[in-house]
């Protein structure tokens, strides 16, 4: 009932309801007077002048001189009008009509009002002079007509008024209904837009000017509120977007402090042991001077010598790796050639089920580089695709492409790809998947100094048995050297 209460709908129809139940009994009421009025008014009016008639013929005519003629003249009263009693009360005695209703007694004084009294009759005395001779003319009439023709009027009205209200209460709730659908409509649209539904429009189909200016209010608040979702969603995006990208380049710095700390380590054993080797080989070298030919000895030494410049070979990759060569050592250097002597060397060599491409891009502009190291770099790494296509084979493509505003080299090929956790590594030095003594694991090390040196990246691109993508990744030639260059590894 509360709930019913509170609907705009059924605010208007008790209101309605209450002004009605208020305002129709008064209406009722004064109706039912004036109607009372106006009948007994003219019922009075009539029979007053039906009494005048009889009494001027009762002082005009003859009717007076007889009881007969008296009579006859007011049987005659009763049976022209509405009466119901005629009499006429002379000093010498009374004269009354039989045709009068039975029973009937007249009242001793007569009441000039209409009044409903008990046997519905209304009494009128006139007087009356006939030759000398006073007398009085009483007539009663019948009051009941009248009554019952209020009596009428009073249901016709009672059943107006009812069906009066019975129809505004009708209209009443229609009105109210159709007042309330608009701000329903706007009510159900604003619900599903707080459930989520931010496209739904807020507006409603009225020509109500408050309700449509309401509806235009809450649907520019929505496209406020949409807007300020949309920024939010795309903060938010844009937050997370840095928070990953702050991320790899935390990962980039860590593998990269890892490797300079391998490195510096690693150079530093490379020097002592490149100081313990100079000897060992200057005086290998001078026994061997000395030592008879085909003698055991000579054999001996020669072995020494063998395992102590692999050695010396070995250091020096790992100098390289932690070497900074000198600046003024690099001068511009245009890949093409480098890809085509690479091209020409691993074709040389090659096994016949590897085939090696070249593939460059024209207008490649060349790059700071020192030549000697460049070639050693790219040797490096064709020399692992290469591997990592055998015995399977498959095919090697080296190119050279713009790349930004400088220049890439790229080398890859069709093989075993690495996952993520190896591709992790691969730059470190000694990090090898190979048996012993077949890698050293310096080969990628080595590349990483070497393009770290000219200012250069190197990206891979790899996958379990997806082949592996190497970009050695210059800047332009105006652009300086970088003293140190980042490792970027994707898969
Ligand atoms: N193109 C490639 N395809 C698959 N794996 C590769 C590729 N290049 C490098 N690797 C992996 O990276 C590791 C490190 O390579 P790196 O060249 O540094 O050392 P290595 O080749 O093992 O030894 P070395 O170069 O001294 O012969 C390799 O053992 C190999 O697992
Ligand atoms: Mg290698």
């Amino acid at each position: 009932m509360a709930r019913l209460n509170s609907t705009l709908a059924a605010r208007i129809a008790i209101f309605v309801l209450i002004a009605h139940l208020l305002l129709l009994p008064v209406l009722f009421f004064g109706l039912m007077r004036v109607v009372e009025h106006v009948l007994t008014d003219q019922f009075l009016e009539q029979v007053r002048g039906y009494a005048r008639v009889v009494a001027d013929e009762f002082e005009i005519g003859d009717a007076l001189d007889s009881p007969e003629r008296t009579r006859a003249l007011l049987d005659s009263a009763i049976l022209r009008g509405e009466g119901v009693y005629a009499e006429i009360v002379r000093p010498d005695g009374t004269i009354t009509s039989a045709l009068g209703q039975p029973g009937l007694a007249r009242p001793s004084h007569q009441n000039l009002r209409y009044a409903e009294d008990e046997d519905g009759a209304y009494f009128l005395r006139l007087p009356i002079e006939h030759a000398g001779r006073q007398a009085d003319l009483w007539l009663g009439f019948d009051e009941r007509p009248t009554r019952a023709q209020i009596e009428d009027t009073r249901r016709a009205i009672l059943w107006a008024l009812a069906a009066y209200f019975a129809l505004t209460m009708l209209l009443a709730v229609v009105a109210a209904r159709r007042l309330a659908r608009p701000l329903i409509e706007l009510r159900e649209r604003s619900r599903r837009v707080a459930a989520g539904e931010a496209v739904v429009q807020l507006t409603a189909s009225t020509g109500l000017s408050e309700v449509a200016e309401l509806g235009a209010d809450l649907e520019r608040m929505r496209l406020e509120l949409v807007g300020v979702t949309e920024r939010l969603r795309g903060e938010i995006v844009a937050r997370e977007q840095l928070d990953a990208a702050q991320r790899a380049l935390q990962a980039q710095l860590l593998r990269r402090q890892r490797l300079e700390t391998v490195g510096t380590l690693a150079g530093g054993m490379a020097h002592e042991f490149n100081n313990a080797l100079v000897p060992i080989i200057l005086y290998t070298e001078l026994l061997l001077a000395e030592a008879a030919p085909d003698s055991q000895t000579r054999a001996d030494l020669e072995s020494v010598l063998v395992a102590a410049r692999r050695a010396r070979d070995i250091v020096n990759k790992v100098l390289a790796f932690s070497r900074r060569p000198e600046p003024s050592r690099l001068e511009p250097v245009a890949l093409e050639a480098v890809v085509e002597e690479a091209v020409k060397l691993f074709r040389a060599l090659a096994a016949p089920n590897i085939e090696v491409r070249r593939e460059s891009a024209p207008g490649t502009p060349a790059v700071r580089a020192d030549a000697g190291l460049l070639v050693q770099l790219v040797m490096n790494l064709c020399t692992n695709a290469y591997q990592a296509m055998r015995p399977a084979g498959g095919v090697l493509t080296i190119g050279a492409y713009p790349w930004q505003s400088g220049a890439e080299l790229v080398i890859s090929d069709t093989g075993s790809g690495m996952d993520a956790d190896t591709l992790e590594r691969i730059f470190e030095p000694f990090f090898t998947t190979r048996g012993v003594g077949e890698g050293t694991g310096l080969g990628l090390a080595v590349a990483h100094g070497i393009a770290s040196s000219f200012g250069a990246t190197i990206a891979v691109e790899s996958a379990l048995g997806q082949g592996s993508t190497f970009r050695v990744q210059f800047p332009s030639l105006a652009a300086q050297p970088a003293p140190e260059a980042a490792v970027e590894e994707a898969s």
